[in-house]
């Protein structure tokens, strides 16, 4: 209704503009009550109408690409079909989460004892620990309401047009009270505020930081905000003071038992080989996190179809496992029988030092190029690990850097080979220097600022460190100089050996 006033509006200004310039140009009189205002004042309705509809053209480019439905999103409310028993681990944070839903659905309860109810819980820790999952289970498990968004939808290059999203939401929010507004990647209108005040980013901040301390709730209305990000510490202090995200709870890389768990869930409806122990299968996937276990278990399901197989077998796990973690196997690979041995004796060197100092057990070594690497050698943790000590770093670095040490001992010179392993030891040494206090500089930490101030004495540190360890890497080597030859020669025919073929042959040897 609103559209066709507005065009009809528009045509009748035109219309009456060009009577206007006709009757003044050719001096006649058509209507005698248009005269030189009454043409001025069209043109000018005229011109704001068309600088309007210009604005919106522009404003709806940067939509060209997302579907209607899509565009509407933050206006919709979700039911998804998720439960909370298809989010495996993280009991105490489904603890938490059914407080938040018990606090909503039975609000008299709290109110009669005072208890004054969250107003927001932000869940964060790193990518794919299954905080949007456990979001969207809280949704399916209870009856409230559930207004999911993601902090990209408020993002705009139009100042306040963010802001009036977040309002709009919140609005949404009051008219479904009580009810749970989710917001996903909340980094992306939470970061803090930057010097210029007046930027599209900081109003949709401001606006939410405003909605969040909710005094224009009714004292009836009930809205739990939850909100999920990987960068906690880029969100402004302002929206994680108590009143505004109350409760911050971390969601990390799950456990040996809790990826067990995942694993359950996501092989639920598939029809597994009896011989899949899903126990081993929950060690060789240390250190990856829920999304990546779901992606193994998809892959291992791939790969049986592939091979017409009726079950999915340890194999297909395996095999799902090292693609995950070292990437797609590269069968043309035109690598040269030189750089072949190199990389035989470079991994060879990764294992035995591994080995020898005890990092980890093996799994498996291969010179079979991925997507990723020329080589790689698997480890096979059996155990989560939370704390390391001062050695057990510097162990770590160690075998980390023994590929080049065994370039250098059996060719005489290094390769490019190990840019990551450099990449990888250095990060490890910086931690040591800067956030565990396990350096000559001391018992302390530097943050970003000291870091730029003490420049020259950490590199000199991590420069002693690393060649400290390298040194020793070296001598390590030497000593072993038979094994490290037995094993790459073996590695350099087969392309792949266990790890029980590498302790027959250290002990052979
Ligand atoms: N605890 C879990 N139980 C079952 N599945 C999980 C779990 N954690 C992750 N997953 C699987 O990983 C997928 C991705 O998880 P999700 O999107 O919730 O991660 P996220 O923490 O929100 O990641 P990001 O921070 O990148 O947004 C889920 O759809 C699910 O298949
Ligand atoms: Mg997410």
């Amino acid at each position: 209704m609103k559209k066709r006033l507005f065009y009809a509006v528009l045509l009748f200004c035109i219309s009456l503009s060009l009577l206007g310039i006709y009757s003044i140009e050719k001096k006649i009189i058509i209507f005698p009550f248009i005269n030189k205002r009454i043409l001025a004042l069209s043109l000018t309705i005229v011109f704001l109408q068309l600088l309007y509809l210009f604005g919106k053209k522009h404003q709806s480019k940067a939509y060209a690409n997302v579907p209607k439905k899509e565009r509407n999103k933050e206006k919709q409310s979700l039911k998804p079909s998720v439960k909370l028993v298809d989010v495996a681990g993280l009991e105490e944070v489904k603890e938490e989460i059914m407080e938040i839903a018990d606090f909503i659905t039975h609000a008299e309860k709290y109110k009669k004892m005072g208890a004054k109810i969250p107003r927001g819980i932000l869940l964060y820790g790193p990518p794919g620990t299954g905080k949007t999952l456990l979001a969207s289970a809280l949704a399916g498990e209870t009856n409230t309401e559930f207004i999911a968004s993601s902090g990209s939808e408020f993002m705009e290059k139009y100042v306040g047009v963010g802001a009036k999203r977040v309002r709009e939401l919140f609005q949404r929010g009051k008219e479904k009270s009580p009810c749970i507004i989710f917001i996903d990647e909340i980094d992306a209108i939470g970061a803090k505020r930057s010097e210029e005040g007046q930027s599209e980013c900081n109003q949709t901040l401001n606006q939410l930081l405003t909605e969040m301390d909710g005094f224009k709730l009714e004292d009836d209305q009930i809205i739990v905000v939850i909100g999920a990000t990987n960068r906690m510490d880029i969100l402004d202090a302002a929206l994680l003071r108590p009143g505004r995200f109350n409760k911050h709870v971390y969601i990390g890389n799950p456990n040996k038992i809790a990826r067990k768990q995942i694993l359950q869930v996501h092989t639920k409806n598939k029809p597994l080989s009896k011989k899949v122990n899903l126990e081993k299968i929950a060690v060789k996937t240390h250190g990856l996190s829920g999304a990546h276990i779901s992606n193994i278990v998809n892959e291992a399901a791939l790969l049986a179809v592939r091979n017409n197989r009726e079950e999915i077998t340890p194999l297909d796990f395996d095999n799902a496992i090292e693609r995950i973690i070292a990437g797609l196997k590269m069968k043309n690979s035109t690598i040269s029988e030189k750089e072949k041995k190199i990389v035989s004796f470079h991994e060879s060197g990764h294992a035995l030092v591994g080995k020898l100092l005890k990092v980890h057990a093996i799994e498996k070594i291969s010179i079979i190029p991925t997507s990723q690497a020329l080589g790689y050698v698997l480890n096979a943790s059996s155990e989560d690990q939370f704390l390391y000590t001062k050695n057990d770093l510097l162990k770590r670095v160690k075998s980390i850097l023994a590929g080049r040490a065994a370039e250098e001992i059996i060719f005489g010179e290094v390769t490019t080979g190990a840019k990551d392993d450099l990449n990888k030891a250095t990060d490890i040494i910086l931690g040591m220097i800067c956030e565990y206090g396990m350096s000559n500089l001391g018992n302390r930490t530097f943050d970003s600022k000291m870091i730029y101030g003490n420049m020259e004495k950490i590199n000199d540190e991590v420069k002693r460190i690393i060649d400290h360890c390298y040194e020793d890497t070296l001598k390590l080597l030497q000593e072993n100089k038979k094994p490290l030859i037995a094993i790459a020669e073996q590695l350099f025919e087969k392309e792949t050996l266990s790890g029980d073929e590498l302790n027959h042959l250290i002990k052979t040897v």
